[in-house]
């Protein structure tokens, strides 16, 4: 029998506990790797929210600027283009975070008297407490329904909760942080999860100079680099590690050629950190690869779109064309 509302309070509790588990698995699985990672899904704590937060007012920081000139300048383009394919639907939005940009959408709708549940699905549950809190306040009468985990499994519930057709969003270039060899395979099982005729909004950051896209994962405040070094600091809290943060260095790089861009924490020198009954040992100069944020081409985009089954609809960039919202539909 399928529980009919995960979020209650039993559930939630059971599923923490779930999550504390896989977070254990995937670092130990990650550290003891011959080349040594760490999932990027795990920077979102309450202190990792915070800092993106801060990473998004970075000057350098581009990203954000770009999508939300798309939304602030576009949004009604972009709700005529919904309101005019379906008038009754779910918005369920992947790893929301404030929703700054998502919210001109969800005024927009609301404005034009449109009735619509909005699942905000997030890996951090503080973002969906949050969401869950302040939203109704912010947007009266809207009906939130917080999904707080993966975006896979909790998209399933989304469908599962109800079968109106689904406009999905997945903005600030998130589909940057899954590697490009895996994309496409991401967005199949996306597609998987969708039926005909919903329609999913994806935000992809653009190729551009190579230094521009360099200094945004660099910025000079070294929020970025605080960022990295949370993650450390969550393990050595959440499974009682003992990272010493200063024996490791934020080390970002871009790549034109691939489109790449990475961050690595890298040893200083050699030495052995403890992780239960761990010891990982780590040489000096070793790297820990942290994250990739990928840059696309709008051709590569578009294979995307068509290899994983969906047929792209519309798109929507910035006025320096650093930036793209594109709408696909499922066929
Ligand atoms: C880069 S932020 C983008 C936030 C927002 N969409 C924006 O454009 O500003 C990524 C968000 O996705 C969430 N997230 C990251 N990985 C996730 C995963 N695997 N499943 C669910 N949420 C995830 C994070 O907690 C965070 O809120």
């Amino acid at each position: 029998m399928t529980i009919p509302f995960l979020t209650d309070h039993y559930t939630r509790l059971k599923n923490r506990q779930a999550a504390r588990e896989e977070f254990y698995r995937d670092v130990i699985h990650g550290l003891t790797a011959s080349s040594k990672s760490l999932s990027a899904k795990y920077f979102y704590d309450a202190e990792g929210d915070k800092l993106f937060q801060r990473i998004m007012q970075c000057p350098e920081y581009y990203l954000t600027g770009c999508e939300q000139e798309i939304f602030e300048h576009q949004v009604q383009d972009i709700a005529t283009l919904i309101c005019n394919h379906t008038s009754d639907f779910d918005l369920v939005e992947l790893g929301p975070g404030d929703t700054a940009k998502s919210g001109y959408l969800l005024g927009e709708l609301q404005a034009r008297g449109i009735d619509y549940t909005y699942f905000p699905i997030d890996i951090s549950e503080s973002i969906i407490q949050t969401l869950e809190k302040t939203l109704p306040l912010k947007f009266p009468g809207m009906r939130v329904e917080g999904l707080p985990g993966d975006y896979l499994d909790m998209l399933k519930e989304a469908k599962l909760r109800s079968d109106k057709q689904k406009v999905v969003l997945f903005m600030g270039a998130s589909i940057g942080n899954v590697p490009p060899q895996e994309a496409l395979g991401f967005c199949k099982a996306l597609r998987k999860q969708l039926s005909p005729g919903d329609l999913l909004l994806v935000g992809f950051d653009l190729k551009k100079h190579p230094q521009v896209i360099l200094d945004a994962y660099n910025d000079k405040a070294g929020i970025t680099r605080a960022f990295n070094l949370n993650l450390l600091k969550r393990i050595n809290r959440e499974l009682g590690a003992d990272f010493n943060l200063e024996q490791f260095v934020h080390y970002p790089m871009y790549d034109p050629e691939t489109g790449s861009c990475k961050s690595y924490l890298v040893s200083q020198r050699e030495q052995r950190v403890h992780i239960g009954p761990h010891a990982i040992h780590f040489a000096q100069g070793e790297p820990m690869f942290m994250e990739i944020s990928q840059k696309y081409s709008l051709t590569e985009i578009q294979q995307l779109a068509e290899r994983s089954g969906f047929r792209s609809f519309e798109q929507f960039q910035d006025s320096r064309h650093w930036f793209v919202d594109v709408v696909w539909r499922c066929v």
